[in-house]
């Protein structure tokens, strides 16, 4: 690498430099006090997010983990139980937050496949009887991180809607990769968001965004989440100067999606060939890739350190496992040097 090259950095779609047109944007920003008497700027985002997932209101929050937390707490009360996937971010990601913060306990089901079949949940919803927790939530991941991405079907949010009505469950989307999963199936936003009662979805993974998420629901939700936001500490003052790079990620940065899916289907291809890695190509179904290193490789932690010496990064998930995310500011020249560094490492250079 030339020593002025920045790395090929493939550890998340968070790491992303703003475009010029979100620091131009930035900049020109008309912003208010958003929590004394609204900022212009956040509200036009607000508007925007909730037009684009077909719900009646949106709130723009700081974090990812701040959206899933205020429909956490909105939806439930202390000692109530959520359903969720097992390798969900909810689970997996948010340092306990749902015990800690809001007094529930998850109930989890599936696998690393990001697996989380209807009747499984069916199957643990509690009975109403003054033992047990009730069961308050049951919470979907589009696209699932921890399985590489992977996509819901459409097949399995309606027999997992059919199940909540049936019991009168809310449920919640973490839709942090939503927009991946609309570009990757055609199927648009609404339709996904229309079987679920609130919707979490990140500005600032692949869209691009330096900064927010959006948690989108019924103005009856609204009413809560807003109290959430608050206890949270997550109502921000002249917001709009962040808004504004996250209304152009969401108006200009969704079909380019595509470009990063091929990609990282590229790379899969590619290193499925390679002796001692192993890549389930059918299952890189959006814009991240899983690799296990094979026996006689180095482990996660040495495949890192031996990457970052070629000027590739990528991050792992698990002692063997590495994550490789596909985004705006990785393109083909930067998938050739990940596959060349990976070459040099599988063949002990
Ligand atoms: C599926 C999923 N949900 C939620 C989040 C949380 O986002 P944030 O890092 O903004 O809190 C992430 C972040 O990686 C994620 O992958």
């Amino acid at each position: 690498m030339h020593p002025q090259e920045s790395p090929a950095d493939f550890r998340s779609d968070t790491v992303t430099q703003p475009s010029s047109a979100m620091r131009e944007a930035m900049a020109q920003a008309l912003v208010g006090d958003d929590v004394l008497d609204g900022d212009p700027s956040v509200q036009r985002l607000e508007r925007l997010a909730a037009q684009w997932l077909g719900k009646e209101g949106a709130l723009y929050v700081p974090s990812g983990t701040m959206a899933n937390q205020i429909a956490m707490g909105s939806w439930t009360r202390p000692g109530d139980e959520v359903v969720v996937q097992r390798y969900a971010h909810v689970t997996t990601f948010e340092a306990g937050a749902t015990g800690a913060l809001h007094g529930l306990q998850t109930m989890t089901v599936g696998d690393l496949s990001g697996s989380m079949d209807p009747s499984e949940v069916e199957e643990v919803i509690r009975p109403v009887f003054i033992h047990c927790p009730k069961t308050a939530l049951i919470c979907m991941e589009q696209t699932h991180n921890m399985a590489g991405g992977r996509i819901s079907p459409m097949s399995r949010v309606e027999g997992m809607a059919a199940v909540a009505q049936s019991h009168s469950i809310p449920m919640h989307l973490d839709g942090a990769r939503l927009a991946n999963a609309v570009v990757a199936t055609g199927i648009a936003a609404p339709e996904w968001c229309q079987h679920f009662d609130s919707v979490a979805l990140c500005l600032s993974k692949g869209l691009g965004a330096p900064v927010g998420s959006i948690i989108a629901g019924s103005e009856i939700f609204l009413e809560r989440a807003r109290v959430m936001r608050k206890r949270l500490g997550g109502w921000m003052r002249q917001a709009g100067h962040l808004a504004e790079a996250a209304r152009i990620a969401l108006e200009q940065n969704v079909p380019r999606l595509a470009e990063d899916h091929a990609l990282a289907k590229h790379l899969a291809r590619a290193l499925a060939a390679m002796p001692g890695l192993s890549v389930d190509v059918e299952a890189v179904e959006s814009n991240i890739v899983m690799v296990v290193l094979g026996d006689g490789l180095p482990d996660a932690a040495g495949a890192i350190q031996s990457l970052e010496g070629k000027g590739v990064r990528v991050s792992s998930m698990g002692p063997r496992r590495l994550r490789l995310v596909t985004h705006m500011d990785v393109g083909d020249a930067a998938g050739q040097r990940l596959l060349d560094a990976m070459k040099d490492m599988v063949e002990g250079r």
